[in-house]
C-alpha cells in the first residue's frame, strides 16, 4: 500500500497500538493469567537481536507480597544512592526514588505506596549476559515488543529503569539471576486504571539527505 503523509489515511491496526501505548502507573486490582504473560513474552522473543543471539532472560514476579517486598527494597537502595550522590544530586534522586519524577500529573497515592512498581500485578525483569555488547539494544527491542503485544491484548505496561537497582538489594538472590547476567530493565504489566495524556513528541530530529 503506497501512502503519502499528505493524504489523511486511517491508521493501520499496528499503528493504532503503537500510538495508544502509554507508560501506565496505576493498575486495577486484577491478576493477569499466566498464559497471557507467556503470550506477551513470546512476542518479546520475536524481537530482532544482533547476530540472532536472543540474549534476553525473563524473571517474572506475580505474587503481590513479593512485588511489594522488591519495590520497598529497590526504593530503599535508590534513596541510599541519592544520599551518596551529594547535595546537588539529592533533590533529583529523591524525586526519582519516590516515583515522582515520572508522574505526569502531580502526587498520586498509588505511586507513593509503591513508587517503583505502582501496584502492578506483574513485574518482569529483563536480563542479558554482561559480555554481550549489543544486549542493551536487543533488550530495548524485546521490551517494546512485549509492551505493544500487551497493549494489543488489552493490557498496559510501563518500562521501569529503576528495576536495575534490584541488583543492589539484599533480596536480589531470590530472583536467581546468575552473576554472568545483568538486569537491564523491568517492565510492569497489568490492567491499567488510568489513561495518561500523550506526551508531545519533538519533531525537529529528522533530516533527509540527498
Ligand atoms: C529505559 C526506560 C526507563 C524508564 N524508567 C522508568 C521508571 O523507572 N519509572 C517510571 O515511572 N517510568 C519509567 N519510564 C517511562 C518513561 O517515563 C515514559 O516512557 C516517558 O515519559 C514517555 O511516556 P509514554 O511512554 O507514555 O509515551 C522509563 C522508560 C524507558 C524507555
Amino acid at each position: 500500500m503506497e501512502r503519502t503523509l499528505l493524504a489523511p489515511v486511517e491508521k493501520t491496526e499496528t499503528e493504532k497500538i503503537i500510538y495508544s501505548r502509554r507508560a501506565v502507573r496505576r493498575y486495577k486490582n486484577k491478576p493477569v493469567d499466566r498464559q497471557v504473560v507467556e503470550e506477551v513474552l513470546e512476542a518479546g522473543r520475536m524481537a530482532p537481536s544482533a547476530m540472532n543471539r536472543q540474549p534476553w532472560q525473563f524473571y517474572v514476579l506475580t505474587n503481590k507480597e513479593t512485588i511489594k517486598a522488591f519495590s520497598k527494597e529497590i526504593a530503599g537502595v535508590a534513596m541510599k544512592g541519592a544520599l551518596r550522590s551529594g547535595v546537588s544530586g539529592i533533590a533529583q534522586m529523591l524525586k526519582a526514588a519516590s516515583g515522582l519524577l515520572h508522574l505526569s500529573r502531580g502526587v498520586d497515592l498509588h505511586a507513593i505506596k509503591d513508587p517503583v512498581f505502582y501496584g502492578a500485578p506483574v513485574v518482569i525483569f529483563l536480563t542479558a549476559r554482561r559480555d554481550n555488547e549489543w544486549a542493551s539494544l536487543d533488550i530495548g527491542m524485546c521490551a517494546q515488543n512485549i509492551m505493544l503485544a500487551a497493549k494489543s491484548l488489552g493490557l498496559d505496561t510501563c518500562p521501569v529503569g529503576f528495576g536495575k537497582f534490584v541488583e543492589k538489594t539484599k533480596i536480589f538472590p531470590r530472583l536467581h539471576v546468575p552473576a554472568s547476567e545483568e538486569v537491564k530493565l523491568a517492565i510492569i504489566l497489568g490492567y491499567g486504571d488510568e489513561s495518561p495524556e500523550v506526551h508531545e513528541r519533538t519533531r525537529d530530529n529528522l533530516l533527509f539527505i540527498d
